[in-house]
């Protein structure tokens, strides 16, 4: 299939578009480059031996997004591109509603106009709200607790009625738990810009140095060691799943499915410091601190629709997202060069 993926040079849009690459699809990028670096592009040409083509612009320029999608003859889209940074969200609600809804407006009102009606949407385990239901199935209600995740859920809204109004749309809502990892080859990775929101960037810098210790956000919650459980999927079982998902769209009787990527095992974060600490080698240093706000204290999915329905399930451990997160950091201390 000739696929346009959105926020292609990005952590996740990266490594699945190697793997479409490697599934023998044609893929063009569109990226703002406002949280990714060029200097991946050349890292995903060397692992697939393909040029990619880059388009650099950010898809809330309706103009631009309508003129590629008018010349690029493509059958479906990934769509990526959007703020992600929860805390950051609370302190810029306009920004991530701006952001995040207008990229989704301009890259659907595009496709329909082109008759490019197969979109594969990254959601999130978010979308299950402040106090969800154990394992978190895909028929729970949702809700959010912060303006990314309420984004998040405006915009499964928005597609929802989108095909229910032209029936020839068939779109995959893909929510995501937590992906961490890296590629096994070292070459790609996560490269957070500034502190660190989230867990395993954060251990991977104090073991490289670039941080002194972990702060540990909560020891007292209601689990086996008190700290909070994750569903921590490898990105790379992640990257799968959307080419799973495209696969499946255009089998699909209904115009929407909505399916959870995780593993459907929660690990705490002491047993994910355990884990980067063995991939390391050494003990990494940490301290248990207050809780951080709006934490939930388990997350964990029910990952058997998209077993039965794309076929797919995430195949790597906790310690294969550790070594190979470590990889990537070491090779790699300060991420993506810049040039
Ligand atoms: N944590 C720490 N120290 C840190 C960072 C995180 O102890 O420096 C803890 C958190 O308190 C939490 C766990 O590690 O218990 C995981 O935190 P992350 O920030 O890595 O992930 P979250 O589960 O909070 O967030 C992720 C995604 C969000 C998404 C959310 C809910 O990053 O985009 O899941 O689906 F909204």
């Amino acid at each position: 299939m000739r696929v346009l993926v959105t926020g292609g040079a990005g952590y996740i849009g990266s490594h699945t578009v190697v793997q479409l690459l490697a599934a023998g699809h044609q893929v063009e990028v569109v990226d703002s480059f406002a949280n990714a670096k060029a200097s991946v592009v050349p890292r995903i040409e060397a692992l697939t031996g393909s040029l990619l083509t880059v388009h650099a612009f950010d898809v809330c320029d309706r103009d631009k997004t309508e003129a590629l999608l008018a010349g690029g003859a493509f059958e479906a889209v990934i769509h990526f591109a959007g703020f992600k940074a929860v805390g950051e969200s609370v302190a810029e609600p306009l920004s991530y509603y701006d952001n995040n809804l207008d990229s989704t407006l301009s890259l659907v009102r595009a496709m329909n106009r082109h008759g490019v009606r197969r979109l594969v949407f990254s959601s999130s385990a978010t979308v299950y709200g402040a106090d969800p239901e154990l394992p978190m199935r895909e028929e729970l209600p949702t809700s959010a607790t912060n303006p990314y995740g309420w984004t998040k859920v405006m915009q499964e809204q928005i597609l929802r009625d989108v095909a229910a109004a032209d029936h020839s749309w068939r779109i995959g809502l893909l929510r995501y738990f937590n992906p961490v990892g890296a590629h096994p080859s070292g070459t790609m990775g996560e490269d957070p810009q500034g502190n660190p929101n989230n867990l395993v960037p954060f251990i991977a810098q104090v073991a490289v140095g670039r941080r002194e210790r972990l702060a540990v956000f909560g020891g007292d919650y209601d689990t086996p060691d008190g700290t909070c459980l994750r569903d921590y999927i490898h990105v790379e079982d992640l990257a799968a799943g959307h080419v799973a998902a495209l696969h499946r769209l255009q089998a699909m009787a209904e115009p929407v499915g909505v399916w959870n990527l995780g593993t459907g095992q929660g690990t705490s974060v002491l047993e994910m410091v355990a884990a980067f600490s063995r991939a390391v080698g050494r003990d990494l240093p940490y301290d248990i601190v207050e809780r951080r706000a709006g934490d939930i204290a388990v997350s964990y999915a029910d990952p058997s629709r998209a077993h039965a329905e794309l076929g797919w399930r995430a195949v790597k451990s906790v310690d294969d997202m550790c070594a190979d997160a470590w990889r990537w950091q070491s090779a790699n201390p300060q991420g993506y060069p810049d040039a």
